[in-house]
């Protein structure tokens, strides 16, 4: 009769008919801390400790006995993944899981746009939620350290502001949904070799100033709800169980009341997992992505061995108390969330928003006439060509496979070729001119040379007919290129692409090159390719939106997220021995120091390929002169700055103003220039806008090591404003009192 009455009592509660007897956490009116409360004191210890690890590969337990339901997590960032079978990484050959593939994170930071990013994280919030997950494992926010870190097509680039920035809204929108972002991978993954294991030492103000405001962003502004810890070591202990970053920065300073969940396999150590902040262990016993072996989760690091020493009162009880309170948190927030949409999936508005995020994001590096009277090659009309050429097996790979765990089973994918057939009809010829083995992630077949000579030479005899070339190249997402698990191991071009781009540029100058990556490559023959087009990993709509762009029904607007180094070792993390990169197999030094990407090339003067923010358009913007409102800043005021921008041109275009300080008198040393603030404005032909941008003493801070605090120094202070971080427009100085 009792349990009859409780069922009656559950039953009616789910069903939003909460009566006196409601308890306490089932309660969705009650606040969320109450809740929390509430269920803990109903808990046993073996039903707290059940929430700290995984029950399958992509799922932790709830607690059975309270109808407290389950957490679903799912890979992320880019769309949701796969299923994927409950105890090894094999695909459950599901027939309902195919989704939208949205851009890369690398072209969504590319767009400069923050309502892009609201955007994306609205709609992949809604197949994520469709999809019935309670995690989606993303955004990514490490920094781009070196063009080799294999994984830099997942993240947001090399500025700390621009990636703080644009993972905000993607957050707030992702969450709407009742769907938590797990924002990753916290701290210092920025390369992939060695990254279970090695060992990052740094200094505090690279840590502050660089690594780590993307994170603190993600958790502040954007309100993440869960975090996922980094597989390397931070100052000799592992990023997920790790003294200074999880319990002082995040958890302390930061005030974040949501979950640390290790990455899959992180974990290495119960006693410090249980006192050091982590949360939620999963993937252990794994390498994380190809190999399986027989285990039960029970006995993962944070499950019975946990359970033995909390009884044994060999970690504090207040330890499982913190982290079933954050896990139940995140339950309340997700998957017992009454209030949460349905979400959706594949819908048109999400094919839309993957367009319009290439659209914006796509950047036209380079777009020369060939003569002096000559018009640039793009936009490509399509009455001047009789003939187009399209080389290359990037313009028919399927690019939302490979790459790791950031693979998609895209229900639709319309490929370059299928792009630019679209437009330009059966003026296209199609030749692969290079080709590269199927996407995987163990080491990829080499193509035989003989194969490779006579893909090379079929593409130079049809480029001899050809109007125009275009070639679709770059990088794609097998081992060693754009792929988890392992770096680029070298700066250029794979596949022979050098050589084919050579061969190309001999029989036939109008040449436009269509790079896909998440990353620079070397360009040597960069000055006699004409047009040059950096495409990013487009997802679903890719092709669309490249037709879109080289058709020129969408004016480029985007602007790299980070920098093109002429060669490897101008960069920063490459400009000392091997212990900076990749360090030697056990410890990893940091040299560079602050100098990250731009502010690198910019205080060493050592002039880059293609430099941050750098981006053209098919219209042409006037800056005028950079006014301040005033010469000086009181400690605890601000000034605008205001510029007025004109579209000098004849087709509407979108132009991001960006806003960089300098600090001229520093006790310490500080870059040239840091970007503090950016505006996308869209202008109509011969349209001018005053841009307006507010700085405050916090944009004027460095991270003062000795005091532990960020402190601005009176003095002076130089403005610039851009159109890159090195297509300077104007400046304008004051002083800070
Ligand atoms: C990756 C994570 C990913 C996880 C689950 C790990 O190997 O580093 O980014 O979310 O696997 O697939």
């Amino acid at each position: 009769m009792k349990k009859l009455f409780l069922v009656t009592l559950l039953l009616g509660s789910s069903m939003g008919i909460l009566s006196a007897q409601t308890p306490v956490y089932l309660d969705d009116a009650q606040p969320i801390e109450k809740r929390v409360e509430d269920a803990l004191n109903r808990m046993t210890l073996e039903e707290k400790v059940a929430l700290c690890h995984a029950q399958s590969k992509f799922s932790s337990a709830g607690v059975p006995r309270l109808g407290i339901p389950e957490l679903w997590m799912s890979d992320g960032p880019h769309g949701v993944r796969a299923e994927i079978n409950w105890n090894d990484w094999g695909y459950a050959n599901w027939t309902n899981d195919s989704i939208t593939a949205f851009p890369a994170l690398t072209c969504l930071a590319a767009t400069w746009n923050p309502e892009m990013a609201a955007k994306y994280g609205k709609a992949i919030g809604e197949e994520a939620r469709y999809r019935k997950k309670d995690v989606l494992l993303g955004p990514g926010v490490n920094i781009y350290r070196t063009p080799l870190n294999g994984r830099n097509f997942e993240y947001m680039g090399e500025d700390p502001y621009l990636s703080s920035v644009m993972c905000v809204p993607y957050i707030q929108e992702l969450q709407k949904n009742g769907v938590a972002a797990c924002v990753k991978h916290y701290a210092l993954n920025n390369q992939e070799q060695w990254r279970d294991h090695i060992d990052v030492n740094l200094s505090d103000r690279a840590l502050y100033e660089i690594y780590l405001p993307a994170f603190k962003a993600a958790v502040q502004q954007g309100g993440a709800w869960s975090i996922m810890g980094a597989y390397n070591k931070i100052r000799g202990q592992h990023a997920c169980h790790n003294e200074l970053t999880l319990n002082k920065i995040l958890k302390e300073d930061w005030k974040f009341d949501g979950c640390v969940i290790t990455d899959w396999g992180g974990a290495h150590d119960t006693y410090e997992a249980a006192v050091n902040g982590m949360d939620i262990e999963m993937g252990s016993y794994t390498n994380g992505l190809t190999s399986e072996s027989q285990f039960t989760y029970d006995d993962y690091y944070l499950a019975r061995p946990y359970l033995q020493m909390l009884k044994e009162g060999k970690v504090p009880m207040s330890t499982i108390d913190d982290k079933a309170s954050r896990i139940l948190r995140l339950i309340f927030r997700t998957a017992m969330n009454r209030q949460k949409p349905y979400g959706s999936l594949c819908t048109v508005e999400h094919y839309a928003t993957a367009r319009e995020i290439g659209d914006e994001g796509i950047v036209l590096l380079k777009n020369r006439p060939l003569s002096r009277k000559g018009e640039p090659l793009l936009p490509i009309a399509a009455d001047r060509y009789r003939q187009i050429l399209v080389v290359g097996d990037n313009a028919v790979r399927v690019l939302t496979q490979g790459g790791g765990s950031s693979e998609l089973k895209a229900k639709e994918t319309v490929t370059p070729l299928d792009g630019l057939r679209a437009l330009y009809g059966n003026k296209v010829r199609y030749a692969r001119g290079y080709a590269a083995d199927a996407p995987m992630y163990g080491q990829a077949g080499k193509i035989p040379q003989q194969v490779a000579d006579s893909l090379r030479d079929e593409a130079v005899e049809m480029a001899k007919q050809a109007g125009l070339v275009i070639l679709v190249g770059g990088l794609n997402k097998n081992y060693l290129q754009d792929c988890e698990g392992g770096d680029r191991v070298d700066y250029g071009l794979p596949y022979g692409q050098d050589e084919l781009i050579e061969a190309l540029l001999e029989v036939n100058p109008n040449l436009v090159l269509v790079l896909l990556s998440g990353n620079a490559v070397e360009m040597p023959w960069v000055e006699r390719v004409p047009a040059i087009v950096q495409g990013w990993y487009l997802g679903s709509m890719g092709g669309q939106s490249l037709a879109d762009v080289l058709g020129g029904t969408v004016n480029p607007s985007g602007k790299l997220p980070f920098s093109f180094p002429v060669r490897l070792t101008d960069c920063g993390a490459h400009a000392f021995d091997a212990l900076s990169y990749p360090g030697d197999g056990v410890r990893q030094e940091y040299k560079e120091d602050i100098l990250v990407g731009y502010r690198w090339y910019d205080t060493r003067k050592i002039p880059a390929l293609f430099p941050f923010g750098h981006g053209l358009s098919y219209t042409t913007f006037a800056y005028g002169k950079p006014v301040a409102s005033a010469r000086t800043m009181a400690a605890d005021g601000s000034l605008t700055i205001t510029v007025p921008v004109k579209n000098e041109g004849n087709m509407a275009g979108k132009e991001v103003v960006q806003l960089y300080i300098g600090d001229e008198e520093c006790s310490v040393l500080r870059p040239l220039k840091e970007l503090k603030h950016f505006a996308k404005v869209a202008l109509a032909p011969g349209e001018e806008q005053t841009v307006t941008f507010t700085v405050t003493p916090d944009d004027l801070k460095f991270y003062d090591e000795a005091a532990k605090a960020w402190v601005a120094e009176p003095g002076k202070f130089k403005v610039y404003i851009g159109a890159s971080s090195t297509d300077i427009r104007g400046t304008v100085r004051f002083e800070l009192k």
